[in-house]
Order: C-alpha cells, then structure tokens, then sequence
C-alpha cells in the first residue's frame, strides 16, 4: 500500500500590513528581511500619505499600497473590512503617526507593534515623533537612547514592551548624529524583532 504523506497545507505564520507615513527606510528593511519567506508575507503598505517616501519603497517591491484619508482611517469598520478580506493577521507600525481607533485595536489584539525611537517610557506620547524625540533627548543630556518596539494599545506608545535596545551617548552629538545611531538600532533590531515576536507571542 503507498504510504501517505501528510505535508502542511501552508507554512504561512503571518500576513502583514505595514502602516507607514515616513521615508520608509525600516519599512524596507523588514520587507528585504522576509522576501522570498515561506512564512511571513509582508501583504501591503498602508499609508494617509500619497507623497511618503513608503510608497516608493512599497513600489520598488512590488508590494500593494493601501491609501486612506482621516475619515477613512476612523469610520468604524471600512479599514477593519478591507483589512479582513485581505486576511492580514499582524500589523507593523513603522513610522505611522496616527492614534489608532479602539476597534482596530481589539481586532489586532497583541497583533499589532509600533517601534518608537527612544528608550520608553521617557520621550513618548502624543507629538514625540521623529526629530522631536532626539531634540528632547539631547535637550535633556541623556546618557543613553535607543528604540523601544511594543505592542499598541490606545494610547500613544504605551503597550507592552517587547524589545528595547540602548546606545550610550556622549553629550557632544547633535541631532542628526543622535538620530542616525538610532535608525542605525532600528534597522539592526526591527526586522528580527518581528520574527521573534510572530514565533513566540512575548
Ligand atoms: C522611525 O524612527 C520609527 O522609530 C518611528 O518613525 C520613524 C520612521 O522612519 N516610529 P522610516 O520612515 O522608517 O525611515
């Protein structure tokens, strides 16, 4: 008799969004770090900006882009609904400025992480993005900053912590050194950060 064979219907663990409004330079590191993966697919950009450096990322690897207005992004149920027929398991935040709505957030319950530029719960919340973190840091006389990648709750950048990672600072760096050292972490640590976490739900 010929013996049966029980192989995986699929290895897939994870189809994700990502939802970006930035240059998208992690974007592109996490989509280089899953091409050609049998596991994660990375499914689409979702971005509120046409003019986003993401979207030419997203293009540049042939991943769809999803565009949406504010009014969009908080109707109850129309990005949920498209998020759903795209059957999108997990969601990345890398670079989206929005809050996100209650109903997206109990969807993606512990499915959805963000990365913040700074070592948490110092320099977050509402209008800490981007350059204004690392001015607060070095306004500050930090001896230390880095990246903090969490689960997102309803507020600005307070879920769980997953992952943070520390560079130590001089006290002579400007602002841009500051920020390059950072993105320097969050291109190094973001990409394998999401593995781990799809793998083995912290
Ligand atoms: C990163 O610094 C990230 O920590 C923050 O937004 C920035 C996005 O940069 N959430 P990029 O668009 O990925 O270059």
């Amino acid at each position: 008799m010929a013996k049966k064979l029980s192989l995986p219907l699929s290895m897939k663990i994870a189809t994700i969004a990502i939802f970006a409004s930035g240059n998208g330079s992690n974007a592109a590191k996490i989509i280089e770090y899953f091409n050609g993966s049998a596991e994660v697919e990375i499914a689409a950009v979702f971005t509120n900006k046409t003019t986003a450096g993401v979207v030419k990322v997203a293009e540049n690897y042939h991943i769809p882009v999803v565009f949406f207005s504010k009014e969009q992004f908080y109707a109850p149920g129309s990005i949920q609904d498209l998020l759903k027929k795209m059957r999108i398991t997990h969601i990345v935040l890398a670079g989206f400025l929005w809050l996100i709505p209650k109903d997206l957030i109990n969807l993606y319950d512990q499915k959805m992480i963000n990365i913040h530029p700074a070592l948490l719960p110092k320099f977050g919340g509402r209008g800490m993005y981007g350059r204004y973190v690392h001015e607060a840091v070095k306004n500050s006389g930090e001896k230390e900053t880095g990246i903090t990648i969490h689960l997102v709750n309803e507020n600005y950048d307070e879920g769980k912590f997953l992952v943070q990672k520390k560079v130590i600072l001089s006290g002579n760096e400007t602002v841009d050194e500051i920020a390059a050292k950072v993105q320097e972490l969050e291109h190094k640590y973001f990409p394998s950060s999401i593995k781990d976490w799809l793998k083995k739900p912290y």
